[in-house]
């Protein structure tokens, strides 16, 4: 396992382990948490939240963001994202990124996996070409 170098990035992946256990995945089984940092250095999480009408279900790194715009915070330089039941590299899906997208042209990303797997990237890494207007 390797760690986040900065004091900062290790805060906001415990932040993200910790909201991950109010993650409401009762149909995947599959709880995802995330801690979504301002350029200010405000916190907000975000947890998947699902419905019986599968496809209603938001993600949690949508959720953090709702969060944070309704709390008037729209400048964002990192989000930390972790997921127990990862066996995989964790990255946010396409949707999520181009959310992300919309508030940031770039951005750190920090996910970890059930096993511990820590993986560190960028938002123009990961969606180099964003849909704009
Ligand atoms: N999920 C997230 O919360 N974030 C992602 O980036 C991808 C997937 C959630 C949606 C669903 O509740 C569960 O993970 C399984 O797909």
């Amino acid at each position: 396992m390797t760690s986040f170098p900065t004091d900062t990035e290790q805060k906001l992946m415990q932040t993200a382990i910790e909201a991950s256990a109010r993650a409401y995945a009762p149909y995947s089984k599959f709880p995802v948490g995330a801690a979504l940092h301002t350029k200010d250095g405000k916190v907000f999480t975000g947890v998947n939240v699902e419905n019986t009408s599968y496809g209603l279900t938001i993600c949690a790194e949508r959720s953090a963001v709702v969060s944070a715009v309704s709390a008037g915070e729209t400048a964002f330089d990192a989000i930390a994202i972790y997921a127990p039941q990862a066996t995989k590299t964790l990255y946010p899906c396409g949707a999520c990124l181009q959310v992300l997208a919309e508030f940031a042209d770039d951005m750190t990303i920090l996910t970890q996996n059930g096993a511990g797997k820590n993986n560190k990237s960028t938002l123009k890494d990961l969606l180099p070409s964003a849909f704009k207007q």
